[in-house]
């Protein structure tokens, strides 16, 4: 163990001792089984591989200064996996057994949260499949729930510093009233080239407007958007974006701190008025943007000339990792100790 260099962890997966799983069978959910064993068994006929149903979910444990460790969330993130298990025709687990499973694989694992001083954490990544045999497009009868844990570092390199965005006009993530909204793999896949590309073009990431009318922001990435200018906070609205737990956090200390908070589609012409914009989620946290290119309008937005954050972006920032880390009040309630 001593051989893990906390400070220099990338956001990639470490095996780690134990993982959690639970099976959904005959209507109902079993006993929690605990495994040291990464793989699983899966019949080639499941419907999370060939229809894809599957159901994702993240989030952090850490390790923090009083010497406790600290989960953000937790509720909102087994909320949200119920939500995709409506969306999908999953059935829906159980919050309890969502915070139960957590607790224990985190419990079972500490020895992998990384030290505070790291600036690493353990992220947590609960996973849903359908297990059934199926060759008919049928939701499954059979579920299997796991959670594994893995210790990670900042999600783009450098953490809290600023990157460049591209907008991608030749691939949509998600449709209007599609799956965005819920955590599901295809998503993802969606996403893959977009990404790619992105990445070989130079850019940090890539960055999604609406599908239907390519006029509104949608996302960055596996991230959400935020812009900040006349000391409001503006985020898009939208129905094929994540409802990102990290966004819902930052409004609500967006507006502790004083500022207005609008949540509304947000046309693209708009990126020009915002004097600071950044990207936010559980892996991000916060990344501020420094610029978002769009090569095919021959557009470019600017936030950062010097590649610092902005001052507000700083403020949020500081103010969510505070709370994440137990150095001020947890006053919304957000964090669950683990005991
Ligand atoms: N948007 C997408 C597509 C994501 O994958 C994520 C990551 O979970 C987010 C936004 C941010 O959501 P959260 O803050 O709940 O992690
Ligand atoms: C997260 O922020 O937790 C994500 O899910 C992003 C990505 C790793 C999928």
């Amino acid at each position: 163990m001593s051989e893990i260099d906390w400070a220099n962890l990338s956001f990639g997966y470490m095996k780690t001792d134990y993982n959690v799983r639970c099976y959904y069978h005959n209507g109902k959910w079993g006993e929690i089984e605990v495994c040291s064993e990464e793989t699983i068994p899966l019949h080639m006929a499941a419907t999370s591989l060939h229809y894809g149903q599957e159901a994702f979910e993240g989030l952090k444990a850490r390790h923090c200064p009083d010497g406790k460790t600290r989960i953000f969330r937790l509720e909102e993130n087994a909320a949200r996996l119920q939500s995709t298990c409506r969306g999908i025709m999953m059935p829906e687990l159980p919050t309890e057994l969502f915070r139960e499973m957590t607790l224990r694989v985190v419990k079972l694992n500490e020895r992998f949260i990384p030290p505070y001083e790291s600036g690493a954490s353990l992220y947590i990544r609960p996973l849903l499949i359908g297990t059934t045999a199926q060759v008919g497009v049928h939701p499954a009868e059979d579920y299997l729930f796991l959670i594994f844990v893995t210790p990670v570092g900042p999600y783009f390199k450098g953490g809290f510093a600023c990157n460049n965005y591209v907008i991608t006009r030749a691939y949509d993530r998600s449709a209007p009233l599609g799956t965005g909204i819920y955590k599901v793999g295809g998503n993802y896949a969606a996403s893959l080239r977009a990404n790619h590309e992105a990445h070989e073009a130079g850019y940090a990431c890539e960055f999604y407007l609406d599908a239907k009318e390519k006029k509104y922001i949608d996302e960055c990435g596996a991230a959400n958007f935020f812009g900040i200018k006349d000391n409001t906070y503006i985020t898009p609205k939208s129905t094929s974006i994540l409802p990102s737990i990290t966004n819902k956090s930052l409004m609500q200390l967006a507006e502790d701190l004083g500022m207005k908070v609008e949540r509304r589609p947000i046309p693209e012409e708009e990126l020009g008025t915002f004097e600071e914009a950044g990207a936010c989620g559980t892996a991000a946290v916060i990344s501020p943007i420094s610029e978002i290119d769009d090569p095919e309008a021959g557009k470019k937005y600017v936030f950062s000339h010097d590649g610092k954050p902005g001052p507000w972006s700083t403020k949020l920032y500081e103010k969510l990792v505070a709370i994440q880390y137990g150095l001020e009040p947890d006053v919304h309630g957000w964090n669950t100790i683990l005991e």
